[in-house]
Parts: structure tokens; C-alpha cells; sequence
């Protein structure tokens, strides 16, 4: 009859269908090292507390070890018909050792054991994402401060608006980083609770030590409700969350790395090794890599509706629909990981374009700001400056003229106060440096912010 653990109840082997539709190992299987690593605390534990004896927990712990072994080397075959990673490693262990396999499921149920496992997995994912994301900061201070000499216009709307530095606005970027980042080391932290021990649902009658288990896995510390414990994946919907967040972030650096590539902007080359051509246009370099960047950014969202559809209108505790969180959270941070990757890859590579950006400056009445700006300075209210210097924008259309170009009188019957000092005042390079408020464009406010930046990334190394 059948070789499942509940066999006992059934007089029936499962459909065929049903047995496919409900296997999930070639989706869980990779939280292979989590399943063991919880098992061995969990055998140990109950050595410890007297519920099995030494030889058994000696022979389980060995049993599991070779099996992690085998599955390093690629030995071990998982089998649908054992439908998850638990099962497998379990009915493996039970094959290897015998009887003794058979204890170590004793006070433990799958409940416990994949929220746990769980929990485990997407810790450890947090933290490499947050890595991934370090590297990709590591480009962005690398490549601001080798160009903090760079001016480009700074947009609104997609129109040229002010001056600002290249620097500037990597360092911009380098801000939402900061704060996906931020937001996976909140949720690594939230969810750096134990499930185990809470078993099926209702804890067990054997006197665990859910302390000791919660401890050998680095847990700050058990879960306080058993029923919670095995049904709630609200760990999962902050730590996908965090990457929709991200995904988001990443699809506008992305946009905007399309952008510049483009022969309309031409602020960026990017390198062969991160463009591709066209199988007809012999001319073309297409940004390729940061349009898919953008592009994934749906199975990132797609992934945390999918958890929260998951998730509403199931009632406590464990339900098999949980079973499917699994899928979303890991195409969640593989798709993440990519992106960071290739993005870190396709910026450290790129090369901008100093003259390109300086002559977009020179088009666009990006320092209309500085003449009313000007007057301002010189008592006249700023309302009626803006209002002035447009009156001047609009003349230097109808006259084909940049405002430098313009003559003073021009300046001065548009307002009287005006003199020829208003013209050093459009040169870009003082516009930018007079930006000097804390978070602004001039050159010390960026170093000081590259600095920080630097510094903060030095010590998360060290740590
Ligand atoms: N594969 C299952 C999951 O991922 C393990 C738990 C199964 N529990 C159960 N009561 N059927 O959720």
C-alpha cells in the first residue's frame, strides 16, 4: 500500500492528478539546506531534553549529513512522488538509518518545519539582497565621484528645469537604494522569529525546549502563538514588498538609462558588453539590459499580489494554499538579484558624455531660475521676478537668443534693477554652485554626501 508517512488512515493511493498538481519539490527543494539545518537543531533538542537517546540523535544527525553531502554532490534524485522537500529528505534519512529516521519527526509537524525553513531561506535572502544592493552603491559612489565635475540639466516634467551635477543625481539614486535596503534589514529583523515546536498547530505534548531550537538557528526567539506561528506569511509579504519597492526603484533607474542612451539625450554610452544589436539595423546599440531591468519589474509586483491574493480569506491555521507562497518569494529575489546584478554591470561600464549633457544645457532657459532669482536678491518680490524673467524667456524666443545672449537693455526695460552683473549669474557652473543648501547640487554638498555615503558603506563592509 501507499509509503506515505500518514498511510495508516488511507486504503487508497492518491490520483495521479492529484499527486501532480500537489507535489511541490521541484519548487521547494532548495530549501534543502534550510529543511536540514532545522531538523538538526530539532533532533538535538530532543536529545537534550531526554526524548530520544544520544545513539538516535547521533545517528540521525550523521544520517543528515550525508544526505547533505549527497545533494551537494547531485546524488540525491528527488522524487515527485514524495511530493515536498521535507518528505524527500525525510523518507532519504528513513532509507539511510532506519528506525532512528523514523523519531525524528517526533513533536514536529510539516507546519512548523516549512514555516521554519521559511524563515530561514528569506533571512539569508534579505541579506544577500541587501549585498546585491551594496554592490550596485558601490558603482553609483565610484561613478559620482568620477564625475562630480559633470553638469547636466535637471528635469521636471521631462523639460530641462535647472542645472544640476551628474554626481547629483547618481547620488539620487543612491538614496532609493539606501532605503530598499533599509527596508529589507527591517524585515529580517521582523521575522527572525521561531516557528518550531508549535508542530501542527497546537504545540505538542513532548516538553520541547523552543528556546534552544530558536537559538541554534540564530532566531532572536520563539514564536509566541502556535496557531500564528504555522499560519502566518506576513514575513513574506514585508520582505516581497520591500523588493516590489525596489523592482520599482530599479525600473526608473532603468528608464532613465534607456533615456540618455537615446541619440535624443546621447548623456551615456553604454558598453558593448551590456547592449545588443539589431538582426536588421546595422547602426543600432540598443540599451537592452535596462529595458528587461524595467521590464521584470511585473513578476516583482506580480509576485506580492499574488501573495496577498494568496493569503486573504484563509482562515487559521495552516492550509494548504500556504504551500504556494513559495514560488512568488523566491522568483521575487531571484529577479531582484538579476536586476541588481546587471544594472551594476551596465552603469560601471557606461561612459557619459560631458560635452552632450554641457550642450543641453545651453538649450532650454535652464537658468531663467538664476534671473529671477537675481532680482529677488535685490529686493524685488519673487513673484514679480519669475513674472519678469518669463517676460525675458519669451523675448529670447521670438528673437532666437539664449537669455546670456540677450542685451542688458533688453534686461533693463524688462525691470530697472537689472545690471550687467545678472549675467555672470547665468553661468551654469555658478548656478549650480550658488545651490548650496544642505541636499543640493554644489560641488561640497556633493562631496560631503559622497563622503557619507562612502563611510556608511565602509563600516556595513567591516560589519
Ligand atoms: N509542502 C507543504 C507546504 O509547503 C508542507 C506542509 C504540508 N502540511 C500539510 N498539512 N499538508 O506548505
Amino acid at each position: 500500500m501507499t509509503d506515505k508517512p500518514w498511510g495508516g488512515r488511507f486504503q487508497e493511493e492518491l490520483d495521479a492528478i492529484a499527486a501532480r498538481f500537489s507535489a511541490s519539490v521541484d519548487v521547494d527543494g532548495r530549501l534543502w539546506p534550510q529543511d536540514i539545518e532545522g531538523s538538526i537543531a530539532h533532533v538535538r533538542m530532543l536529545g537534550e531534553r531526554n526524548i530520544l537517546s544520544e545513539d538516535d540523535v547521533e545517528q540521525v544527525v550523521a544520517g543528515l549529513e550525508r544526505i547533505r553531502a549527497s545533494i551537494e554532490g547531485g546524488e540525491l534524485a528527488w522524487d515527485p512522488e514524495r511530493e515536498d522537500v521535507h518528505m524527500n529528505i525525510e523518507s532519504a534519512l528513513i532509507e539511510a538509518i532506519g528506525e532512528a529516521g523514523g523519531r525524528l519527526h517526533t513533536g514536529r509537524s510539516r507546519n512548523d518545519q516549512v514555516a521554519t525553513d521559511m524563515r530561514l531561506w528569506t533571512r539569508q535572502a534579505c541579506q544577500s539582497t541587501t549585498a546585491d544592493i551594496d554592490a550596485l552603491l558601490e558603482v553609483l559612489v565610484d561613478k559620482a565621484e568620477a564625475h562630480v565635475d559633470f553638469l547636466m540639466p535637471g528635469y521636471t516634467h521631462l523639460q530641462r528645469a535647472q542645472p544640476v551635477r551628474l554626481a547629483h543625481h547618481l547620488l539620487a539614486w543612491a538614496e532609493m537604494l539606501e532605503r530598499d535596503r533599509g527596508r529589507l534589514v527591517d524585515a529580517a529583523a521582523r521575522m527572525n522569529e521561531s516557528p518550531l515546536g508549535s508542530a501542527a498547530l497546537a504545540g505538542t505534548t513532548f516538553p520541547l525546549d523552543r528556546d534552544a531550537t530558536a537559538r541554534a538557528l540564530g532566531f532572536d526567539r520563539p514564536m509566541r502563538n502556535s496557531l500564528d506561528a504555522v499560519s502566518s506569511r506576513d514575513f513574506l509579504l514585508e520582505a516581497v514588498s520591500a523588493l516590489a519597492i525596489c523592482a520599482v526603484h530599479l525600473s526608473r533607474i532603468a528608464e532613465e538609462l534607456v533615456l540618455w542612451s537615446s541619440q535624443e539625450f546621447g548623456f551615456v554610452q553604454m558598453s558593448d558588453a551590456f547592449t545588443t544589436g539589431s538582426s536588421i539595423m546595422p547602426q543600432k546599440k540598443n540599451p537592452d539590459m535596462p529595458e528587461l531591468v524595467r521590464g521584470k519589474t511585473g513578476r516583482v509586483v506580480g509576485s506580492l499580489v499574488n501573495l496577498l491574493v494568496m493569503l486573504k480569506g484563509l482562515p487559521l491555521a495552516y492550509n494548504r494554499d500556504l504551500q504556494e507562497d513559495k514560488a512568488p518569494v523566491f522568483e521575487a529575489f531571484d529577479t531582484v538579484h538579476d536586476c541588481l546584478a546587471v544594472l551594476s554591470g551596465a552603469i560601471s561600464s557606461a561612459t557619459f558624455d560631458r560635452d552632450r549633457m554641457a550642450a543641453a544645457l545651453k538649450e532650454g532657459f535652464l537658468d531663467a531660475t538664476e534671473v529671477a532669482d537675481w532680482l529677488a536678491s535685490r529686493g524685488v518680490p519673487f513673484r514679480e521676478a519669475h513674472h519678469v524673467a518669463g517676460k525675458l524667456v519669451r523675448q529670447a524666443v521670438q528673437r532666437g537668443m539664449t537669455l546670456s545672449e540677450l542685451p542688458l537693455e533688453v534686461y533693463q526695460a524688462a525691470h530697472h534693477a537689472f545690471d550687467e552683473s545678472v549675467f555672470r549669474a547665468l553661468d551654469m557652473e555658478t548656478a549650480v554652485e550658488r545651490r548650496s543648501v544642505l541636499g543640493g547640487p554644489a560641488r561640497a554638498r556633493v562631496q560631503e554626501a559622497l563622503a557619507e555615503l562612502r563611510g556608511r558603506l565602509q563600516a556595513r563592509r567591516g560589519a
